[in-house]
């Protein structure tokens, strides 16, 4: 077993572009189980980057979500970011049992027949853009309009309050470098949890075809409680944008910068799943760190004693570049034979909607790349904007013509 290097420290920086973080590359190559100090909580914590120990740390037992909150432990953010009782603080079998509600609303044969409606949103948004003409402004227009569109119409969220959600996701999902952003982030996490709760009320009231509907009756049967409820809602509405907003974005980024990529795809736009996926493994899509686990009792995760009651974080991003499963890991090469990427996590706290993630950047791709093949940056990329303290990147505005 070996010795851990003194505590490094890490305070997460704003990246722009498709910069890696360069503190996560120096763990991964250096220390791959690490002791890190972060800005804010108590103390030390681990930080985990190699492919395999990720993979170890997320499925073993005794790596617990349930113990987070109220655990002690180093942190990047000032508030915590999900409501407590979110699924992503349950450990089986109670997160199964929270899942389990909306397994089916996400799985891949739902999302299949939803991709007609995805497919019409995003040539309507389209459409509306050209119809403006050159040069146009993609994010507004298109990458963040239509995965907040595909989850407000799957959870029943009424059209003219989706930037309402927008907005409150875009607070809660912050590092909020100092208290006021942290006053706000919690301010907004609350409204969005008093917001759905009067929308779920009028579904107990007024049933609908939708998921919200489906969550409240889970609720009323006595499969999950109130505050689950809202937790997953709110999870739900708040990733199902902001997570594939900022991910699209950034696809279509890496393509619009890599034109060889571009000239691929448009020749052949059946690659898209593939392009999708190796995207998804290079991007660097998260800012920092996600939420820890607390061991339960002493394990040895690569060489190196955890002990009981410490904190873990892991990195998916840096598991994605590890040159022992992905060789020459900072190339974008489509024709990867495999590509067994954790960009969607990994364990039982996986993603819960990949189906329709990917659906929606295949859709996107490919009609971006059906409808404007010259598409390109109407701006020189370095005066493409990038957003200060956000737990996810993407770009604030993707400035194009085509
Ligand atoms: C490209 C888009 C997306 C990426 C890269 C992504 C990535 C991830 C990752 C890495 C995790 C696991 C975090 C962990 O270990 O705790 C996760 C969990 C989760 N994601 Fe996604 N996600 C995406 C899209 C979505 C969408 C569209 C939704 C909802 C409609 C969603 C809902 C969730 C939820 C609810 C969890 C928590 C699961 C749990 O703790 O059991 N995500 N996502």
């Amino acid at each position: 077993m070996t010795v851990p290097c003194p505590v490094r420290h890490y305070e997460v920086q704003d990246l722009t572009g498709l910069r890696f973080d360069p503190f996560l590359a120096d763990l991964l190559n250096d220390e791959p189980v690490a002791r890190v100090r972060l800005p804010h909580g108590d103390g030390d914590t681990w930080v985990v980057t190699r492919y395999h120990d990720v993979k170890f740390v997320t499925s073993d037992p005794r790596f617990s979500r349930a113990a987070v909150p109220g655990a002690s432990f180093s942190k990047m953010t000032r508030h915590a970011v999900p409501l407590d009782q979110a699924v992503s603080f349950a450990d089986p079998p109670e997160h199964a049992r929270i899942r389990g509600v909306v397994g089916k609303a996400f799985a891949k044969s739902t999302v299949d027949g939803l991709r007609p409606e995805a497919e019409q949103r995003v040539h309507d948004l389209i459409d509306a853009m050209v119809r403006d003409g050159a040069p146009g402004e993609l994010v507004r227009r298109v990458t963040s309009p239509f995965p907040v569109a595909m989850i407000g119409t799957v959870l029943g969220v009424p059209p003219e309050d989706w930037p309402l959600t927008v907005d409150w996701a875009q607070t809660v999902l912050s590092v909020a470098r100092d208290q006021q952003a942290a006053d706000r982030a919690v301010a907004a996490k609350a409204a969005v949890g008093a917001y759905f709760r009067d929308l779920a009320a009028q579904r107990r009231a007024e049933p609908r075809d939708d998921l919200l509907t489906t969550l409240v009756s889970a609720q009323d049967e006595g499969i999950i409680n109130e505050a689950e409820m809202l937790a997953l809602t709110v999870l739900l509405q708040s990733n199902g944008w902001h997570a594939v907003r900022n991910n699209s974005s950034m696809m279509v980024y890496t393509l619009l910068t890599h034109p060889r990529l571009w000239d691929r795809l448009r020749a052949e736009p059946a690659a898209a799943p593939r392009v999708v996926e190796e995207l998804l493994r290079f991007i660097p899509h998260k800012s920092g760190l996600g939420q820890p686990r607390i061991a339960t009792e002493d394990v040895e995760v690569g060489g190196v004693l955890v002990r009981a009651g410490e904190a873990v974080y892991v990195s998916y991003l840096t598991a994605n570049r590890d040159e022992r499963v992905f060789p020459d890991p900072e190339r974008i090469d489509i024709d990867r034979p495999d590509v067994p990427h954790l960009a969607f996590g990994y364990g039982p706290h996986y993603c819960m909607a990949p189906a329709l993630a990917r659906m929606e950047s295949e859709v996107l791709l490919t009609a971006l790349v059906r409808r404007l093949p010259e598409l390109r940056l109407a701006v020189p990329v370095e005066q493409v904007p990038w957003p200060t303290g956000c737990l996810i990147r993407g770009p604030v505005e993707l400035p194009v013509t085509w």
